[in-house]
């Protein structure tokens, strides 16, 4: 009988090495030291912790469920540990995406970023977890589209019998908070109207027909929770692989295509995704590009065995390339947009204050409306 795992993966920015590039290794120690005494006290199965850019990852197995008290309490009071490291440091912003004084129930809403799934473990179950920096949490759709619903980025869709007959997408509106379920390949069209519009609408999860969970995603999206700017979402992704979801390879494919993201310098900007090792994911140009990393765990029993770094491989040196030509050229264009933000975009970035102070200096020019 197999028996049912929940895999969450918690990620918040509480410091960065130095401003916002990377990690200070005491903050990785902290929040291990944390999380194996929680192993020890049988609260987690196993975890494994990381980081991306200026971003803590948890990534623990338990038997807890989705949205689980005890779960998030740790992943709040491991943040709040890593804090204090980070202040002592004087590291930059520490405590930045922690935007409550106290914890209550769930770290959702709270300025975490989360990704869960609960699901019976397979003979073999192969997993990546993709890990972003300098972006926000609408950077995967175009991916988990291609991974799920593009024949010509998922080969199995067309030649596999077990994925011939597509998945099932859930959208969140992430500004009116609802969401909504689209079959694949069926309503790829009607699919692409709202996902294509990536700041308000976000994958969450992937399911195949029979209601089995193959992807999910961390949509928090922090400046609506804070109502200002506090930085990226910086989000996360979580991929089962193989037999009836796509191959590893299949689910790797997309980020050969380095895709266009917001977030970059002060969140405020377009710019290319770029896959990355681990030991590579430390945004410093323009303090990007942004990064994406993707790290690989075989489940044994809830164990996580890995990672493997599934970027560190030559295959992935021309989207790298590929990177840095887009990125040059949106640099070209400096504070003009497309590079920077389109205004409506940029309501919770720092120019508002800037229009605040200048409102006053606006003159009316005279109607030209016809009598
Ligand atoms: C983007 C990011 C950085 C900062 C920038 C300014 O997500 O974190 O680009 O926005 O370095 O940071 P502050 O305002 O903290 O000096
Ligand atoms: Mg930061
Ligand atoms: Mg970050």
């Amino acid at each position: 009988m197999a028996t049912s795992y929940t895999l969450s993966v918690i990620k918040a920015d509480v410091g960065g090495f130095v401003g916002h590039s990377s990690i200070h290794e005491d903050l990785i120690d902290e929040a291990r030291e944390r999380l194996e005494i929680a192993q020890d006290q049988d609260l987690i199965v196993d975890y494994h912790v990381t980081a991306c850019g200026d971003d803590l990852q948890l990534i623990m197995t338990h038997h807890q469920g989705e949205d689980n008290e005890e779960i998030h309490r740790l992943a709040w009071e491991t943040f709040e540990a890593c804090t204090r490291v980070a202040k002592r440091l004087k590291l930059y912003g520490a405590g930045q995406d922690l935007l409550a004084d106290a914890f209550s129930g769930n770290v959702k809403g709270m300025g975490p970023g989360v990704a869960e799934m609960a699901f019976e473990e397979r003979r073999s179950e192969p997993i990546i977890i993709f890990m972003a920096d300098k972006t926000s949490a609408g950077a995967w759709n175009l991916p988990l589209y291609k991974i799920f619903a593009d024949p010509f980025n998922t080969a199995g869709l067309v030649i596999a019998p077990s994925l011939h007959v597509g998945f099932r997408f859930e959208v969140h509106d992430v500004l009116e908070r609802k969401n909504i379920l689209f079959d694949t390949p069926e309503e790829i069209y009607d699919l692409l109207v709202f996902i294509g519009a990536t700041g308000r609408y976000a994958v969450k999860s992937v399911y195949t027909k029979n209601g089995e969970i193959a992807a999910a995603s961390s949509t928090q999206r922090l400046a609506l929770i804070a109502g200002r700017y506090v930085g990226k979402d910086d989000p996360v992704c979580v991929v089962r692989c193989q037999s009836q979801f796509p191959a590893v390879g299949e689910v790797l494919e997309p980020f050969t295509k380095p895709h266009i993201v917001e977030g970059w310098m002060r969140g405020s900007h377009h710019g290319p995704l770029m896959p990355v090792p681990l030991q590579q994911a430390t945004p410093s140009r323009f303090d990007g590009p942004p990064r994406v990393i993707a790290l690989g765990f075989q489940l044994s029993d809830g164990h996580l065995v890995g990672p493997r770094d599934m970027f560190d491989d030559p295959g992935f040196d021309e989207a790298r390339n590929l990177t840095n030509i887009i990125a040059n050229h949106l640099r070209c264009h400096g504070p003009f947009e497309p590079h920077r933000l389109p205004m409506d975009e940029m309501e919770y970035t720092t120019l508002p204050q800037v229009m605040e102070k200048l409102k006053d200096r606006w003159q009316p020019l005279p109607d030209l409306t016809p009598a």
